[in-house]
């Protein structure tokens, strides 16, 4: 199923901020019509504005009910947002929504049991084409619901289906938060950078190139982290001698990312309530 497929179904799109235009970014480059997506946003950007002089309908419903309903708006604004969409649920309409914390169960609450619904969790890479989404569906979505949300989220990345809405906790913690722990990496290694002597500006620039350049390396499925690793540590050498502090049992990275994965995952837990 590719995007043009979804073409016929129409879609509207509740909260058009920054996760929900890299989305709809990615469904115009895939070959959505803007004529095909409703789009209700309280404060539409000019390119929103703009898409509407193409044909999208922007705060405006579609004259039938549509095919797909995206949900986009912060869990905190679910409250006032959902019933905008109520009116859609029962069946027709699948619900696929990407608010982080917001269990199927409390949207089957707003749209009535019955009701499609496909739970997603991108992150932010998503913004340039490169997110990388998990996805679980309730028994109403099925089979299909599920490779709709598929082809939906795969337009701004990977996506990877989950067993249980349960590992959607882990999920967030992982790959959800997890591009701000390697913003904080490329913050920590140029703050050691500029201690050892480094001008800020050029410290900052190694770290950011280092840390593109290294996850560029390490994407090929064939390449194994561990193996990258090893390949760039000669024994005595300097990359021995950082790893020695990095790889401590105690505290090293590996045990302060264990705590830090967990916090995030037991405040995801907490959020759902
Ligand atoms: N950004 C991420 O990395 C990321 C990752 C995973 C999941 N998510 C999830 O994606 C969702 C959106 O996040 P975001 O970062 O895109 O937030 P955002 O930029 O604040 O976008 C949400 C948009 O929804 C609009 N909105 C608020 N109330 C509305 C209503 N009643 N009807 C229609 N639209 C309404 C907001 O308008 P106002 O500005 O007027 O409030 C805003 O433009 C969140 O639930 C978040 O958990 C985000």
């Amino acid at each position: 199923m590719d995007i043009p497929d979804l073409a016929g179904r129409g879609l509207v799109l509740l909260g058009c901020g920054k996760m929900g235009s890299a989305l709809l970014e990615g469904w115009l480059a895939g070959g959505l019509p803007a004529s095909a997506v409703s789009a209700l946003e309280p404060n539409p950007s000019p390119r929103l504005e703009a898409l509407a002089r193409e044909g999208l309908r922007l705060n405006d419903y579609p004259p039938e009910p549509p095919g797909i309903a995206v949900v986009a708006v912060k869990p905190q604004s679910m409250g006032a947002a959902l019933p905008r969409l109520a009116g859609y649920g029962g069946g027709g309409t699948l619900f696929v929504s990407i608010a982080a914390g917001t269990p199927i169960r409390a949207l089957e609450e707003a749209f009535g049991a019955g009701t499609p619904i496909v739970r997603a969790m991108p992150n932010t890479p998503a913004a340039i084409g490169r997110g990388m989404t998990a996805l679980v569906g309730n028994d109403a979505a099925g089979e299909e619901g599920m490779r709709v949300a598929e082809t939906l989220m795969a337009a701004v990345g990977e996506t990877a289906r989950l067993e249980t809405e349960a590992q959607m906790d882990a999920v967030t913690a992982v790959s959800g938060s997890g591009p701000a722990y390697v913003f904080l990496m490329i913050e920590a290694l140029a703050a050691a950078g500029e201690a050892e002597g480094l001008a800020p500006d050029l410290a900052l620039r190694l770290a950011r190139a280092t840390v593109a350049g290294a996850a560029r390396l390490a994407e090929a499925p064939d390449r194994e982290p561990s193996r990258l690793r090893a390949d760039v540590t000669s024994p005595g050498g300097t990359t021995a001698a950082a790893l020695e502090m990095l790889m401590d049992e105690g505290d090293g990275l590996t045990p302060l990312m264990r705590r830090a994965v967990a916090a995030a995952a037991a405040r995801s837990r907490a959020l759902a309530g």
